[in-house]
């Protein structure tokens, strides 16, 4: 696929076009970082003219969710979780949209590099889809991945009750797993009556980790069973939806390994158990079946002293013969060891203070965020497009954020001023209470791009911001603080 990516030659031109007042006190430094970069993901879209076309309707409905009581849901097409779309690298995907909420939506394509104007992110151009109307997003994948889909205002509220959905876009030519399982992980909150609990955004939320519930599902069901047969090998694509819960699942001995996360493939595979699955991201896992007989529970261990079951795995039946192949990689995801030797080019101070309609707001660099609709008027952080940028996420709360960025991914460089090798990119990177985060980042598509924390009532309450990308968006190199 070297034609789609960034090439050498396309590499020079980026580099011709570096202002020269970006140029540090080290440019070579920063030369070598991009140097890492070259064809680490496809600069553009590869359209093959294929149209996949789909059909989508939010609405409220009745389903026999959890344990077959009947809930009562917003939900896409009739279904939680919403429709599973699944295209291949290079179709275009077109979604006719209609809302039948009682509120204004929009679906956000997370992890998917759109363009920016079909991001869902309601602006004054581009508001928000009311009640009884009608929206056709269209747009070709750049990337082949596990991706999903979720209203992208109001969420905390619309998410919870039930609107996400999973994109995949399969490679040109998928690797020869025995079978592609999705699982979306998730928790409701409900109350006495056994219904979502329809207070939102509470101040219990606010000045904690958001909206944790008391039961928790994979694809809807709170005892999902996944039956292998001895011998199968399976792309396990886990999504975790949920408005604030973490989850670490624990594969009790199963042959699992990570291959890619948040869609893109990583370097190195690696064991599974004990990855931070925050809201916002994907894991897809390498699963080996092993021996009949087998009845596995997977466990959530990210609350140590408090373990949940998530599913359960049986293998069972006919033996099969285990496809040998070796795990799909991404060679060219960057080392960048020298990254975080980069000056910092825009820190975000993570904290809360009392104040705003819910009594608490979360705030990046003091500032909460005043709402989608006024978001052109809103004065984003400038990223210097092609380049490598450097950014710090400091987490002055107690709390964790699951910092997510829209249109582009990126490296975890250190934590806490430690180097960390995480041998992959990242949409979304959970921030420990007091931790400082810092990644490396070269924006290749231009845009104002969403950045803010995955958990839903922070968002809300203003942990949320803007990175604008692009000559049109006045990005000022040498930038520091927003
Ligand atoms: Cu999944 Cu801006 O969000
Ligand atoms: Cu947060």
């Amino acid at each position: 696929m070297k034609h789609e990516a960034i090439t050498r030659a396309a590499l020079a031109v980026l580099l011709s076009l570096l202002p020269s007042c970006a140029t540090k006190q080290e440019p070579l430094l920063e030369q070598r970082l991009l140097a890492e970069f070259v064809e680490a993901y496809p600069t553009a879209s590869n359209p093959n003219g294929i149209v996949r076309s789909f059909d989508i309707t939010a609405a409220e409905v009745e389903l026999p969710l959890l344990d077959g009581k009947p809930l009562r849901v917003w939900a896409y097409n009739g279904q939680v979780p919403g429709p599973e779309l699944r295209v291949r690298l290079g179709e275009t995907v077109r979604v006719r949209f209609t809302n039948r909420l009682p509120q204004p939506t929009t679906i956000h394509w997370h992890g998917v590099r759109v363009p920016n104007d079909m991001d869902g992110v309601p602006t004054q151009s581009r508001p928000a889809i009311k009640p009884g109307e009608s929206f056709v997003y269209e747009f070709t994948p750049k990337d082949a991945g596990t991706f999903w889909f979720h209203p992208h205002i109001r969420s905390s509220e619309q998410v919870e009750r039930g609107l996400f959905g999973v994109l995949i876009v399969e490679d040109p030519a998928p690797p020869a797993y025995s079978r592609d399982v999705v699982w979306v992980v998730d928790d409701w909150l409900l109350g006495q009556d056994g219904q979502i609990v329809p207070a939102f955004n509470t101040r219990h939320d606010l000045a904690h980790d958001g909206r944790w519930g008391n039961h928790v599902t994979v694809n809807g069901r709170t005892n999902e069973v996944l039956a292998l047969r001895p011998g199968e090998r399976i792309r396990l694509r886990i999504v975790n939806v949920a408005n604030g819960r973490v989850f670490a699942p624990d594969f009790g001995g199963l042959a699992a390994k990570i291959v890619a996360v948040d869609g893109l493939y990583v370097r190195t595979p690696f064991d599974a158990s004990g990855f931070e699955l925050a809201p916002g991201n994907r894991i897809d896992v390498d699963l080996m079946a092993g021996s009949a007989g087998a009845a596995i529970s997977i466990e959530d261990r990210f609350l140590r002293s408090r373990p949940r079951r998530l599913a359960e795995i049986r293998v069972a039946g006919d033996p099969v013969e285990t496809p040998r192949f070796e795990p799909p990689t991404r060679r060219t995801v960057p080392a960048w060891t020298a990254g975080s030797e980069v000056p910092v080019h825009a820190e975000l101070a993570l904290d809360a203070r009392r104040g705003g309609p819910f009594g608490i707001e979360w705030t990046i660099n003091g500032v909460a965020f005043q709402g989608h609709e006024s978001a052109t008027g809103h004065t984003g952080i400038p990223l210097v497009q092609g380049q490598f940028n450097h950014l710090r996420f400091a987490n002055h709360s107690a709390r964790l954020h699951p910092i997510h960025l829209h249109g582009m991914f990126f490296r975890v460089l250190t934590r806490n001023g430690r180097a960390v090798d995480e041998p992959f990119f990242r949409d979304t990177v959970l921030v420990h209470p007091r931790e400082t985060v810092d990644v490396g980042v070269v924006p290749v598509d231009e845009g104002s791009w969403m950045l803010h924390c995955h958990i839903l009532e922070h968002a809300e309450a203003g942990m949320m911001t803007m990175l604008e990308v692009g000559s049109a968006h006045g990005a000022t190199p040498g930038h520091t603080k927003h």
